[in-house]
């Protein structure tokens, strides 16, 4: 029987860049644990059993908000879903009356996505239910960061989330993804080298102030790298053109079959989704071998039931035995 003792403080988690080495080190091996789990034929654990999520998504989600309602199944809560378009959003309510309705409600956990930076440490300071960010707007997208993360360590036998010696290549849209603002913050971390590559429109050299190097030469880079993170063109951020053509992204920034070639034979290739398909990357590449696109997505269950069962232990509200 294996029981994780848990001397987790955060009742949320709303960024990575807060986060110091030794939590995210603890989060990596709690997801281990739940992973573990998953392989049994009984999936499900009571931990919080008695506790109510509210998966409250004010964009679109396939991956994420599935894995996060899995997630709470399959740690005994209750779950409800709300989209904006249903809500009373629609009618003029602000998110933080609709959150304290939420709360009201005995909601103990409140999982949001919003289209702006900040939305989630806004609520998280003003209810004492748990609050984790799903993605807000352009700036931290955290459990992608912590399945991504945990995807790399587990493909090279460093489940002890030591990641000195490894050099990360993020590809795409930099300026407005989440996603690579908070892999940079948890690769960093964790000692790994990270490389920005893309448009200088997109990655603009003020990024490396994050600690990261960037370069808009992707064929030089490809040989160099262990893992390679393709990211899409963000368009519902842009307002404007920051490129002339999809088909001239592609042919600079794409990772097409032949280009992939340069690739070193083990290099993980890696995709948050959604993919557009033959833009940053071609199927044949992201279908291969060498992909572990849809590991990343089965490493989003386990990774989301340990944050869950940590922010929610944090409140006094789980158990610390797991089985
Ligand atoms: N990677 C990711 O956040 O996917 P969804 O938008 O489908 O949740």
């Amino acid at each position: 029987m294996k029981t994780l003792m848990t001397n987790w403080t955060r009742k949320d988690l709303t960024s990575i860049a807060d986060l110091s080495v030794a939590e995210l080190r603890h989060l990596l091996t709690t997801a281990s644990a739940f992973k573990d789990v998953g392989t049994r034929e009984i999936k499900k654990v009571p931990a919080l059993r008695g506790k109510t999520l509210v998966n409250f998504f004010v964009e679109p989600s396939t991956r994420t908000r599935i894995s996060f309602e899995l997630a709470a199944f399959r740690l005994s809560a209750d779950v409800v879903n709300i989209s904006a378009s249903t809500s009373s959003l629609t009618k003029g309510e602000t998110l933080k009356d609709t959150a304290c309705n939420l709360e009201a409600l005995l909601a103990d956990i409140i999982v949001l996505r919003h289209s702006s930076a900040g939305a989630a440490q806004f609520l998280a300071e003003r209810l004492g239910a748990s609050v984790i960010n799903a993605g807000d707007g352009a700036h931290e997208h955290p459990t992608q960061a912590l399945l991504d993360t945990f995807t790399i360590c587990e493909h090279r036998g460093k489940m002890d989330g030591n990641l000195a010696g490894l050099h990360v290549a993020i590809i795409g849209d930099i300026l407005f993804s989440r996603v690579a603002r908070s892999n940079i913050h948890a690769l960093t971390k964790l000692g790994a080298r990270v490389t920005l590559c893309g448009p200088a429109t997109l990655v603009p050299r003020s990024l490396e102030s994050l600690g990261v190097t960037v370069t808009h030469d992707l064929d030089a880079l490809l040989p160099q790298v262990d893992v390679v993170n393709l990211l899409r063109i963000q368009h519902e951020r842009q307002r404007k053109e920051y490129f002339p053509s999809l088909g001239e992204y592609t042919s600079l920034f794409g990772l097409t079959k032949a280009r992939a070639e340069f690739l070193k034979p083990d290099a993980l290739i890696m995709h948050p989704g959604p993919i557009n398909r033959g833009v940053e990357i071609d199927s044949d590449i992201a279908d291969s071998g060498r992909s572990v696109i849809l590991d990343q997505v089965t490493n989003g269950l386990a990774v989301r039931m340990a944050v869950l069962y940590l922010c929610a232990g944090a409140r006094g509200g789980s158990e610390t035995r797991i089985t």
